[in-house]
């Protein structure tokens, strides 16, 4: 093929799957999304064609999908998302098959789709499997590719699923190149002199803080797992409320046997046995815990309260993130290595491996949305490499 291999991206965002087609040497010429904020980052960055509109709807110029050489589509993953609620009828599920369709109806000739894992899990994955069959039907070969950002280039345990359609005759093997993604020191190597980085230290008399100054590098703060990376509330006082040895005695114990003691069949732990408690600990302590708001009870049952696995991590340096997600710069989810304060914007944004000349607008709040959302551009621009090599020489 002569020239650069043109492309359109529907469920744009700011840009981040984009960004890794125009560093392979791919041009933009049309992106296409409802939300308006991202659409000017990404038209500040990327240049070209923005288009604001809903694609749900049929109220916007296709001429470009039509001269397009491939189409990439970053449909909503918040349906599929194990963290989140994955109702099977969400109706954002939707639109992973609406990007298919314009796909179709335009006769592009490469189609890419960008997932979370959790779309192939359980009765989710009807919809995964919907989408190939659209393109199969359509006279189109397709595959699944997996990428893990480790593995291309980014500081970042991120698995990422990808969908091939290809319209050409031709097998293909993928094969993805590999590049190792270092460690989140790496990532943020002179970051203080950038842009997008604005330092929102916690402040001294917060709750927040307290419970910062209580969590160390690798640790969380959790009250559903043990061992040295969990920090529970009854190891903070000074914010949880004090304890006596026995009293966390007690809760040691509920902690470990809420998840062997099992009654249920689903969910991974149960409430504790009253009888077993009281026998063990006696009515009195575990009544004060009550009191406490340690614990609450249920029944004949005892259980721990603030049962979340998981708030306040502190990233260590030397080993990758943690998926970013659009809570990044919250302290409540993500804590810096040694600073008593969430990420900054432009910390994000080196983790998800954009460079510092892309620049973010909005509000903070948004600017951490569209990074979070993003496909992380040296992710998208491995894909690119192998797409262009397979079908574009
Ligand atoms: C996962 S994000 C896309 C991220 C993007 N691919 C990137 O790499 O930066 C999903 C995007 O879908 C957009 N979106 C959601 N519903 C939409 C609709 N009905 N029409 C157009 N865009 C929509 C959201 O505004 C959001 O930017």
């Amino acid at each position: 093929m002569t020239g650069s291999p043109k492309f359109c991206s529907l469920f744009s965002g700011c840009g981040g799957f984009d960004l890794g087609f125009v560093n392979a040497g791919y041009e933009c010429i049309g992106a296409y999304d409802i939300d308006l904020k991202a659409l000017n980052v990404h038209e500040h960055n990327l240049g070209g064609s923005v288009f604001n509109c809903d694609l749900t709807t049929s109220d916007f110029p296709i001429s470009n999908l039509c001269t397009a050489d491939i189409i990439l589509s970053g449909s909503p993953c918040q349906g599929f998302s194990t963290i989140g609620k994955r109702k099977i009828n969400d109706p954002r599920n939707n639109l992973l098959l609406t990007g298919g369709e314009l796909a179709i109806k335009s006769k592009t000739k490469v189609f890419i789709s960008e997932n979370v894992l959790g779309v192939i899990a359980g009765r989710h994955r009807k919809y995964w499997d919907e989408l190939h069959q659209m393109f199969r039907t359509a006279g189109y070969k397709t595959t699944d590719i997996k990428c893990n950002g480790t593995e291309v280039g980014i500081a970042q345990r991120r698995r990422r699923l990808f969908l091939l359609a290809w319209s050409f005759p031709k097998e293909i093997n993928v094969s993805i190149k590999s590049t190792p993604g270092g460690t989140l020191k790496d990532a943020l190597e002179g970051v203080e002199s950038t842009k997008n980085h604005t330092v929102i230290p916690l402040k001294k008399d917060s709750i927040d803080y307290l419970i910062s100054k209580r969590i160390k590098a690798g640790q969380k703060l959790s009250n559903v797992r043990g061992g040295y990376r969990s920090v529970h509330t009854w190891d903070i006082p000074e914010v949880y409320g004090q304890t006596t040895n026995k009293e966390r005695m007690a809760l040691e114990t509920i902690l470990r046997v809420r998840r062997q003691m099992r009654v249920r069949n689903f969910g991974d732990a149960d409430p504790v046995p009253k009888t077993f408690l009281y026998k063990n600990f006696g009515e009195k302590i575990i009544n004060s815990l009550v009191k406490k708001g340690y614990l609450r009870c249920s029944s004949n049952a005892f259980d721990l309260t603030k049962t979340f696995n998981g708030k306040y991590r502190r990233l260590p340096w030397d080993k990758p993130s943690y998926t970013i997600d659009t809570r990044f710069g919250n302290p409540k989810y993500f804590l810096h290595p040694e600073e008593h304060r969430g990420f900054t914007v432009r910390e994000a944004a080196r983790i998800q491996g954009f460079p510092d000349s892309f620049i973010f607008s909005g509000t903070q709040i948004e600017q951490y949305r569209m990074i979070g959302n993003a496909v992380p551009p040296p992710m998208a621009e491995h894909l690119a490499s192998f797409v262009r090599e397979a079908f574009f020489k």
